[in-house]
């Protein structure tokens, strides 16, 4: 039997924007988070790197800003960069009060700034800003916010919980436009429920596994940006892609990233023979920003036909290696790979998807009532390609600015009509669930393919011409058969690709991570590229 849920805030999404955003609403209210697998299944609980932020007394706001919109390509929005670095130090006091362990900096390093945190480096960045929790920032800061989620009473986190589609009144046929819930599938009981909600944040993180092969764990199919495209929201900058340089090569290593701060801390890229090679492609070498260094290692791959690079900092002191770099060390011995002594092979994955649901400055999406934070949304702060640790603080930055607009409208907006159950009615159970992963696979290598660090119009045609035959053959299927979790992210993985092809072919110019070797260069004009949705003129 499906189940009626009223809440007055629906957080779709348990990561870093999800939690931080639960947690810094008032304790009056009644927030339910969602996960659509158990609660760390987002790319949150991954990272390693760390928070960019102005911690240091010697670091400045407007280095900072240089650097992101240096590595953005010329494309991002400033006001948007300015806001996000403005706000970080506050975000980093907060995720410290809640307790997050950050590493000390035992040595006094900073003993000129006072900041008692160690700092580290990462590609891109001009200072050492990047507060981190050895190289498991992710779960230090993941654990922490779960911890004080669950010690409140009026937060409920459910997993295993998918949010289907948007329910808006537009939807239901009513006057106005205003989101009012969503129909989710309980995968315990195997029923859409129907969640209400004064207010609805989209907080479910990117869409980087729309590729083959991605840092990013299996939850990352763009549900959020694909559930606010269909609901009547704009998109932006879906072109860009960004793919970490490097991600463990090893056959039985899915995912593994090997985190930046290796490079930050002198770790050196080199090809089979031992040669370095980053010096021949840009004055930064391994410190380049992510699309350079991903760029470089995919040439030097293709042109000496080699499967993979290697990362090495074994000259360094092995104790400082396992001290600064436990998980990292950790999962490459478990593989037989000792990167005290050996060099680490390393391949680009795709990591990050730098557009998304497009929203301004309080974290409001065009649907009113409707916020998308975190890595599902598009601010403007990462351009053409993202700053090394500039996403978790985001994340929290926008978190706290949709509370603040959310604090604004409690008076105003009251609860929702009640709202009609999930109909499937015309549905049965599949019987021919094979389609399902034969599409999965099909898409995500297409867009390794054609859509991937170097793209051809030729390649983008091609994309586009499957992308189409496959969004029928899944419309089809989903009109016929009851959801699961894996039709659900098809339906939503393939919608997401075709917005980024569409994106990708509205970019007739090569600029941070969009390369097309049939437009080279840059133009001197730089351009957001937005897609409206078909509903959004009506
Ligand atoms: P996520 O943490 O991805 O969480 C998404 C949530 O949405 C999950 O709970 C998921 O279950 C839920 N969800 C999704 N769809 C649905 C649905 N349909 N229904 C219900 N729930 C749904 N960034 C940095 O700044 N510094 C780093 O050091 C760093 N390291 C990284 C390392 C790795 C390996 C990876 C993959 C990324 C890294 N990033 C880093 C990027 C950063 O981690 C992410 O951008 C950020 O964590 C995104 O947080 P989020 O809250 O937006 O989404
Ligand atoms: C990393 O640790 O290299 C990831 C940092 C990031 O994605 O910002």
């Amino acid at each position: 039997m499906s189940q009626h849920h009223l809440h007055d805030v629906l957080v779709i999404g348990s990561g870093a924007a999800g939690l931080t955003l639960a947690l810094t609403l008032p304790e009056h209210l009644s927030i339910a988070v969602l996960s659509k697998g158990d609660l760390a299944n987002g790319s949150t609980f991954w990272a390693q790197g760390g928070v960019a932020a102005v911690l240091d007394n010697m670091d400045t706001v407007e280095s900072h800003v240089q650097d992101t919109l240096n590595a953005g390509g010329g494309l991002c929005r400033e006001e948007a960069v300015r806001f996000t670095v403005e706000h970080s130090r506050e975000s980093i006091q907060w995720l410290i009060d809640q307790g997050v362990p950050f590493t000390r900096d035992e040595k006094g390093f900073h003993e000129d700034g006072g900041f008692e945190f160690h700092l580290t480096r990462e590609g891109g960045h001009t200072h050492r800003r990047i507060i981190h929790a050895a190289d498991a920032t992710g779960a230090a800061i993941f654990n922490t916010l779960l911890a004080r989620s669950r010690q409140r009473s009026n937060i409920h986190l459910l997993e295993q919980h998918v949010a289907v589609d948007l329910i808006t009144e537009r939807r239901l046929g009513l006057e106005g436009d205003r989101c009012l819930g969503a129909y989710v599938l309980n995968r315990s009981s195997g029923e859409v429920d129907t969640f209400a909600a004064r207010f609805v944040i989209l907080a479910t993180g990117g869409a980087a596994k729309v590729y083959l092969y991605t840092s990013n764990s299996d939850g990352a199919c763009g549900d959020g940006i694909a559930m606010a495209w269909r609901a009547g929201c704009r998109v932006g900058n879906l072109e860009f892609n960004q793919f970490h340089p490097t991600c463990l090569y090893h056959p039985q290593a899915k995912n593994f990233l090997i985190t930046e701060a290796l490079r930050g801390e002198g770790a050196l890229l080199k090809l089979p023979s031992g040669e370095r090679f980053m010096p021949r492609f840009d004055e930064r070498a391994e410190l380049a920003p992510r699309d350079i260094v991903a760029r470089a290692i995919d040439h030097e791959m293709k042109r000496l036909g080699i499967d993979c690079v290697y990362l090495d900092i074994s000259h360094k002191p092995a104790e400082f290696i396992r001290e600064h770099f436990p998980t990292v060390y950790e999962r490459c011995l478990s593989f037989g790979i000792d990167i005290t002594r050996q060099a680490i092979p390393v391949v680009p994955a795709a990591h990050y998807t730098c557009g998304g649901v497009v929203i301004d400055s309080h974290g409001r999406t065009d649907v009113p009532g409707l916020y998308a934070i975190g890595e599902t949304s598009f601010t403007g702060l990462h351009g053409a390609n993202r700053l090394a640790s500039n996403s978790l603080l985001e994340c929290f930055v926008y978190a706290r600015a949709a509370v603040a607009d959310i604090l604004t409208q409690l008076d105003s907006v009251g609860s929702p009509p009640t709202l009609p159950q999930w109909d499937a009615s015309q549905v049965t159970d599949s019987d021919e669930d094979v389609i399902i992963a034969h599409n999965w696979d099909e898409l995500r290598r297409f867009m390794w393919d054609y859509v991937g660090i170097v793209r051809t119009n030729k390649r983008l045609m091609r994309a586009q011409h499957r992308v189409t035959l496959l969004l029928a053959e899944i419309d089809e299927f989903y009109s016929n058969y009851k959801v699961s979790r894996d039709l659900i992210e098809l339906r939503n993985l393939a919608l997401v690709a075709d917005l980024m092809i569409r994106s990708a072919m509205l970019r007739r110019e090569s600029r941070g991570l969009h390369y097309t070797l049939d437009y080279p260069e840059m133009l001197p004009q730089a351009q957001d590229t937005i897609l409206l949705p078909p509903t959004f003129c009506d």
